[in-house]
Order: structure tokens, then C-alpha cells, then sequence
């Protein structure tokens, strides 16, 4: 995978900047990679990562395209970025709104500026990724995130914002993943009004619940979605609720009119179901 140098003939290029290289950051670039023929051909698109932020793996900018390859097997080895750094654009990014300001220094006539924003999801406040999309959209790049925080606590804003930009604000991963509810939704169901939804809409919840009604023990079913990268870094939130709180927060269209353009709304009302709940109702329902 080593830096994308020209594109195809008749190819539109995209910039990226990725704001977050964890397990969905790494995904995404490596994606990207095994899918390069296919969007130039299929879609005429030619996208190039030209920048990375972490948290606590340094940051790195090059206006040619960085060697993607190096920067997993950095990270992955627990490196810093800024050795990829390209010193004649300026120091390296030390956050991820440096990164976006430096992206936008170098911006270039035709070549589209997207912001992918994949960082560690912070339920309460939303933030950084709330700052990351607003800055992303002020400078003019279209907005891609997984992170849930920005659609449940500042969707309003942050559409009106994408809007008077003339950019796009787009978080269909950040509920289900691959599959497109938001879409879905808008696109092909647009004289529905839809009132409510039910469903395990948690990935490691929906692995423990399976691997505890077969017997599992819940650690080491929590242990498993660990490690395979798919539990959130603080794993309370998936299984206190938290996740699917702030999931349904970005589904509703409640959300969107009660939450008006104050950030204030917070995906409050829970109950969980865990280890103990569990062998409380098998103890109530043997049967069951
Ligand atoms: N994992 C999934 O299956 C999944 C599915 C859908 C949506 N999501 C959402 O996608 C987001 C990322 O998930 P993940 O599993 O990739 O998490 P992760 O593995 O913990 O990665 C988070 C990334 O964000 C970086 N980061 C943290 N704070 C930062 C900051 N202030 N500035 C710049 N970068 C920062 C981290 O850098 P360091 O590692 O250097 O600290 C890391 O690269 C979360 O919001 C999650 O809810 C995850």
C-alpha cells in the first residue's frame, strides 16, 4: 500500500484527512486500498489520505499522499506518526484541529477535502468530534463521521452548518455500520413517518446476550468483542447503554425537533442488563 503517486485518466481527485486511526480509522484505509481499482473504475473517484491525527500517536501531513502502508505498521507497533511528516508544510499537526487547518492551508482548486472523523466516542459531551466536524465544514471539506456523538448532541447545528457551506455532514456508520438506516430512511422511505424501532442496535451487547444465553460466562464474552476491536475503549458503554442511547439519539426524528439548535439534549434514560440481571431472571424464570 505504498503512496498513491497520479491517478487514473478522467478521475476525480479526494483529499482525506483522518481525524482518529483506530480500529474504524485503520479499516477505513486499508478499504480504501483493496478498493482503489473499483472506485475509479465503478465511480470515477481517485481519493488520496493526505493527513492522520491520533491522540496518542502523533499526527502526520503530506500534500502528496501519506504512505499509508507505514502509517498502520507505525501505529500498529505503537510509533508516532511525525516521522511521515512532511516538514515543508509547516510542523506536524499536534490535534486534530491542527490537522483540518493545515489540510485547508493546502487546499487546491478542484480536489475535494473530506474530513473522516473517527475518534473515541465521548457520550456525554460529544467532544472532540463535535469540534472536529464543525472545524472540518468551516473550512470547507466535506464531513464524514462514525462517531455518534456529533449526530445525538449537535445535529441540528451542524446540518445547518454543512448546508450554508454547501458541504456534505454524513455519520451513516455511526449507527449499524454498514448498514444504511439513515439512507434508508431519507431516501427510500420518504412518506413514512416513522414512530419508533426496536432491535438489539449494539454489536458487543448482541454478542454477549448470544454468548450468555449459550452458556458463556459475560467476562469473557465482553473479552471477545475486546478484542477483536469492536467494544467501545471504555466498554461501559456499550453495556451500560450508553452507545445504544446515543444511537437511538441520532436515529430519532424526535431528537431532531426537540433538540433545537442548543447541544444540550444528553441520551439519558437507560436501564442495563448485565451479568447480574441476567442470573437474577434465569433465577425468576428457570424456564425461560
Ligand atoms: N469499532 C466499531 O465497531 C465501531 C463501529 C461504528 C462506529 N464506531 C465509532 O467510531 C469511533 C472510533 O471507534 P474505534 O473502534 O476506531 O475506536 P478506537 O480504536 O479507540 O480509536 C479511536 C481513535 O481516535 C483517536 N483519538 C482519540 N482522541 C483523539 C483526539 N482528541 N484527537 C485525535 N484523535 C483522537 C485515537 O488515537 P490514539 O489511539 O492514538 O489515542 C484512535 O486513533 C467511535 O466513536 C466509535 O463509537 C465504532
Amino acid at each position: 500500500m505504498p503512496r498513491v503517486k497520479g491517478r487514473p485518466p478522467g478521475t476525480v481527485p479526494i483529499e482525506l484527512a483522518l481525524v482518529g486511526f483506530g480500529h474504524v480509522g485503520r479499516r477505513f484505509a486499508r478499504l480504501l486500498d483493496e478498493r482503489r481499482d473499483a472506485l475509479a473504475r465503478d465511480h470515477g473517484l481517485a481519493p488520496r489520505i493526505v493527513g492522520i491525527a491520533t491522540g496518542r500517536h502523533g499526527a502526520a501531513f503530506d500534500p502528496r499522499g501519506l504512505d499509508v502502508a507505514r502509517a498502520l505498521a507505525l501505529v500498529e507497533s505503537g510509533g508516532r506518526l511525525d516521522a511521515l511528516h512532511d516538514r515543508r508544510s509547516g510542523p506536524p499537526p499536534r490535534t486534530g484541529l491542527g490537522l483540518i487547518a493545515q489540510h485547508a492551508r493546502h487546499r487546491r482548486p478542484a480536489v475535494a477535502r473530506v474530513v473522516v472523523e473517527t475518534t473515541t466516542l465521548d457520550v456525554r459531551r460529544g467532544r472532540p468530534a463535535i469540534d472536529h466536524v464543525r472545524a472540518g465544514l468551516r473550512s470547507g471539506a466535506h464531513v464524514i463521521t462514525a462517531n455518534k456523538g456529533p449526530a445525538a448532541l449537535a445535529y441540528r447545528p451542524l446540518r445547518a452548518l454543512a448546508e450554508s457551506a454547501g458541504r456534505a455532514f454524513l455519520f451513516e456508520g455511526a449507527v449499524m455500520d454498514g448498514i444504511p438506516i439513515f439512507n434508508l430512511v431519507r431516501h427510500t422511505l420518504p412518506a413514512v413517518r416513522v414512530v419508533g424501532f426496536r432491535g438489539v442496535i449494539n454489536a458487543t451487547t448482541n454478542h454477549i446476550l448470544t454468548a450468555m444465553e449459550a452458556g458463556q460466562p459475560y467476562d469473557e464474552a465482553l473479552a471477545a468483542m475486546q478484542a477483536a476491536g469492536i467494544a467501545e475503549a471504555d466498554p461501559s458503554l456499550d453495556v451500560d447503554g450508553w452507545d445504544a442511547a446515543a444511537k437511538t439519539a441520532t436515529s430519532s426524528r424526535r431528537r431532531s425537533r426537540a433538540c433545537g439548535s442548543s447541544e444540550s439534549r444528553r441520551p439519558t434514560r437507560r436501564s442495563t442488563w448485565t451479568a447480574g440481571t441476567a442470573r437474577q431472571r434465569r433465577r425468576r424464570s428457570p424456564m425461560s
